[in-house]
């Protein structure tokens, strides 16, 4: 059943919200898992629709797993490399990930190309380089990648063209159990990177380097069980206090790692937020008005791609143009024209968004991806005077965002679901 989102805007969110474990943490750690002879225990994990569809898949390829609460316990013992071309991998991006957890336990896999939010072209180039380094074979079938190495995969040097969050997790996978030492370099710095090198460690990997550019993987012979805690998940965290800063609200974002919040905090603080950290938990003090800034994705530690969708709905509520330009993604626009539908005064050039400020009134938009939903959201709880603002694609923000309705209601907004006819 597709419903949609209902938002009665201008009210100030208040309160405390309970961020929850990472969603692009938990879509790699749940696959790292699979390289375990025995039993994994995932703690703080989140409840999203991305994590239910990998943990189908897993059972489907012969996983025991157990999910309560916010611990999942997987049992990959009994598991198969069955080839998946089609089907539930199509459904998430990060399926690719069971490439290089397949190839690093089994020496073979076979996935269809993944799905997700295709808000542009997203290759996996890299991602095959490198299991092409480690020694395996890959070839295009059908629109499903078969890899297969024909002996046990031997640990290279690989140098990405790029800074990929997936092609550096990927290679980790498929090189902690290979034979000999893996050098990644240019490898992504991201926290997600760290969390995973963590639970492979535990399992008795040899990583280190991770969250640096240059990541080296001593290959072990097997994997064991272990149990690990998925880091906060930041995008939320950075979610939620874009929403408190274009409500002006007053909103603690408890259960965050303050460090991972480093740009956006400061980009909130040069526009006139006023905002506290604490150990674990990070206040925004959202203020009258706010000064136009320039912002540039970039790859971590720089001000997240994923965020730069929900800053242009905050951007629209500062003085004077702000520039809003994607380094990572050159074409990861889909909330602007929607904005624009929404009043905002906004146009796209080359890799930027121009920003002007304006007064944003309710309109029915649709979110086309995940964070473009989160943005329409955060400007459908600015509107300041009546109307309620309709967002269609609630599914893609399901992917990102655990009880969203809940904790937006809890902190005083007024939003609700409604069935899409
Ligand atoms: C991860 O995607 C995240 N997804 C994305 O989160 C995030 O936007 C992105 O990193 C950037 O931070 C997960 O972690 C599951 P990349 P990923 O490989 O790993 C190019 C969200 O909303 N590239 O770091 O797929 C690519 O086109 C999302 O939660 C190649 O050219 O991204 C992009 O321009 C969506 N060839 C850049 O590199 C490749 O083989 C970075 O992409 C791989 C990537």
């Amino acid at each position: 059943m597709l419903e949609k989102l209902m938002i009665a805007g201008g009210r100030p969110l208040r309160g405390t919200v309970q961020i929850s474990g990472a969603k692009n943490s938990a879509v790699a750690l749940i696959p790292a898992a699979i390289l375990a002879e025995t039993t994994v225990t995932l703690d703080n994990l989140p409840h999203l629709s991305d994590v239910a569809i990998y943990t189908e898949i897993l059972t489907d390829l012969g996983a025991s797993i157990e999910w309560s609460g916010d611990q999942m316990v997987i049992d990959p013992s009994r598991m198969k490399s069955i080839p998946m071309p089609n089907g539930k991998v199509k459904k998430l991006r990060a399926s690719y990930y069971l490439m290089g957890a397949l190839l690093g336990r089994f020496g073979e896999a076979t996935i269809g190309l993944p799905g997700g939010c295709n808000f542009e072209p997203r290759p996996i180039d890299l991602h095959i380089k490198g299991f092409e380094a480690l020694g395996a074979e890959v070839s295009n079938e059908n629109g499903a990648l078969r890899i297969r190495a024909k002996q046990r995969l031997r640990g290279a040097k690989i140098y990405l063209d790029m800074v990929s969050v997936g092609a550096t997790i990927n290679i980790m996978l498929a090189a902690a159990r290979a034979k000999g030492s893996t050098l990644i370099e240019n490898a992504a710095k991201e926290p997600e990177i760290i969390d995973v090198a963590t639970l492979l460690n535990a399992m008795g990997a040899k990583i280190i380097g991770a969250g640096t550019e240059t990541i080296r993987i001593e290959g072990v012979d097997s994997l064991h069980g272990c149990r690990h805690s998925i880091i906060p998940d930041r995008i939320q965290a950075g979610t939620y206090m874009i929403a408190a800063a274009a409500t002006r609200g007053d909103v603690i974002v408890d259960n965050v790692i303050p460090k991972h919040m480093e740009a956006v905090t400061a980009k909130l603080q040069e526009m006139g937020v006023h905002i506290y950290e604490m150990d674990e938990s990070i206040r925004v003090v959202g203020q009258p008005e706010y000064e136009s800034v320039d912002v540039k994705a970039l790859v971590y530690p720089g001000f997240a791609t994923d965020l730069q969708s929900p800053m242009a709905s905050l951007l629209c509520q500062a003085r004077g143009v702000s520039i809003l330009t994607d380094y990572v993604y050159s074409n990861r626009f889909k909330h602007i024209p929607e904005l624009v539908r929404m009043g905002a005064k906004m146009k796209v050039e080359g890799r930027s968004a121009i920003i002007e400020g304006s007064f944003l009134s309710s309109a029915k938009v649709k979110a086309t991806d995940l964070r473009a939903g989160a943005s329409l959201v955060i400007a459908g709880l600015s509107v300041a005077f009546g109307g309620v603002t309709e967002v269609t694609g609630v599914e893609f923000i399901d992917r990102g965002y655990e009880n969203l309705v809940t904790n937006l209601s809890a902190l005083g907004a007024e939003v609700w679901r409604e069935r899409e006819e």
